[in-house]
């Protein structure tokens, strides 16, 4: 699968996704040699830059967090196409300079009229860019030629804001040309999980409520909020990864077999399961969220959230999130979902626990078995990437002892191939046109109308002052708030 004639024009490049994350990309996917050789990049922002100066700006990301070699000859051949655009998103000039320099592009890189529109910068912009494409005849591909619009999150605020997000990029792009990033997608061990369930036997047999007792999904971040301030005060744990990409983890492992892999039958199936999802009636009990106060993290002293700078002192914004969800439908029936993700906690680790029922009967002494919890089938996402199966086995011995044992399949010893950056695989699947791994806006809001009630639960908490997200240790596992959410069920976290 290698690209054909194409560019892209990057909006946003002074942001830290496009230096972290989408030129490195770029770049790699070039030194795998699944770029056309012609292939451009075009920046645009209200910067006074020539050409040469996006170039060496593309350079040092590149240099810094690129993950294959870095190649003279490579970088030598895509650098010859970078062109940067210097405007405001409402000057009109600015907007048919760009037009000029993409038909330019179409002479001297042979990139065919074929250009996707990467929109690195924050919602509240994309429908006065969305509006100047428009108007500036960049949207509308000429015969034989495609223009494609890939957005980041956060797709709206909730559930309003996103069908208004939505509505405004659909007045522009048909909706098969609009391309949503939710970066796990492009991860191979979300991608896995599918692969897991469906190219075998063995699991499906006992994925449901017969079987499991809960699920648990875990996205654990040592880091702080960092430099992100601005972004993350107001939008908090629960917006800004619950929405996206812990319900998309969710949703794959608790849909229906597809119909086929096509991005129809995958949205019709994540569809089903995420409009079967409801939320239980106590929300006060089944929801928990802190901010992580001041600690240790990695052997340094950090600030506690409140402290951070750009943060105001009463900002009720939460760091850490968990929620439990049901999903209505015959294979989940009384089986809670676990959610729970947050910033400064003990580890780096993303991983899905599915826990099974305990056997209906154990012949042993019971004192035999004290060590012996639920068997559990752990997709660990990262950064350990690979599967655990925990079941109970005898300890050596003369006695008849049971105790619970791990068996790993772990991806760097099963594979020699090197897994892509999630990016990579997203932006090659947009050049491609291949769809499957974007959510789809119906995707989005019924996403979104899972999380409205709870996110209004808790702002009416901090509007009546009866309840305040808890403060929790850094370098810890989360408010106790959280711990109790599961012991009010008999049921315990697993520590990652
Ligand atoms: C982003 C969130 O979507 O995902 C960040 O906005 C978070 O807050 C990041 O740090 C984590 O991504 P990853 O791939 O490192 O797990």
């Amino acid at each position: 699968r290698i690209a054909g004639p194409s560019g892209m024009v990057l909006f946003g490049v002074t942001g830290d996704l496009s230096r972290k994350k989408v030129m490195p990309a770029i770049y790699d996917l070039a030194n795998r040699g699944l770029l056309p050789p012609g292939f451009s990049l075009t920046g645009f922002a209200r910067r006074d830059w020539a050409d040469q100066d996006f170039a060496q700006i593309v350079h040092d990301s590149v240099k810094a967090h690129a993950r294959t070699e870095f190649r003279e000859e490579v970088w030598k051949q895509l650098a010859e196409g970078f062109r940067f655009v210097p405007g405001d998103f409402d000057d009109d000039h600015a907007f048919d300079q760009l037009r000029r320099t993409i038909e330019e592009l179409d002479d001297v890189r042979g990139t065919g009229g074929n250009h996707a529109f990467y929109l690195a910068i924050p919602p509240g912009f994309f429908g006065t860019v969305v509006g100047q494409l428009q108007e500036h005849g960049l949207s509308t591909p000429k015969e034989g030629s495609w223009r494609r619009v890939v957005v980041e999150k956060p797709f709206g605020h909730d559930l309003e804001s996103a069908r208004e997000l939505n509505a405004t990029l659909a007045n522009v792009f048909p909706s098969g040309s609009i391309f949503r990033i939710d970066h796990y997608l492009g991860k191979e061990t979300v991608q896995n999980i599918l692969a897991m369930r469906f190219a075998n036997e063995m699991f499906e047999p006992i994925w449901n409520s017969n079987y499991v007792d809960h699920v648990q999904i875990t996205m654990a971040e040592d880091i702080g909020i960092g430099g992100r301030a601005g972004y993350y005060d107001g939008i908090g744990a629960a917006r800004d990864v619950i929405q996206n990409h812990l319900l998309q983890l969710m949703s794959l492992v608790a849909m229906e077999e597809p119909t086929s892999f096509s991005a129809d039958n995958l949205r019709i199936e994540k569809e089903k399961v995420l409009s079967s999802i409801t939320l239980p009636r106590r929300l006060d009990l089944t929801t928990a969220r802190g901010q992580y106060a001041a600690g240790w993290a990695g052997g340094e002293k950090v600030a506690g959230f409140l402290e951070e700078e750009g943060i105001k002192q009463t900002s009720t914004t939460e760091t850490f999130a968990a929620v439990t969800l049901n999903v209505e439908n015959r294979r989940w029936a009384g089986v809670p979902f676990y959610l729970r993700t947050g910033k400064r906690l003990g580890r780096r680790v993303t991983e899905v626990a599915v826990v099974f029922k305990k056997a209906p009967h154990l012949p042993f002494a019971e004192s035999a078995t004290e060590e012996l919890g639920k068997n559990a089938l752990v997709i660990r996402v990262q950064p350990d990437e690979g599967i655990t199966l925990r079941f109970g086995s005898k300890v050596p011995g003369t006695q008849m002892e049971i105790r619970d044992v791990n068996m790993d399949f772990v991806y760097g010893g099963a594979f020699t191939e090197s897994s892509p950056e999630a990016y990579e695989r997203l932006i090659l699947d947009v050049l491609l046109g291949d769809p499957p791994l974007f959510p789809r806006h119906e995707e989005v809001e019924l996403s979104w109308k899972i999380l409205d009630p709870i996110l209004e639960h808790w702002a009416k908490q901090d509007a009546s002052g009866k309840g305040k997200p808890d403060q929790y240790e850094s370098g810890g596992w989360g408010p106790e708030s959280a711990n109790a959410m599961l012991a009010r069920d008999g049921r315990v976290w697993r520590r990652p």
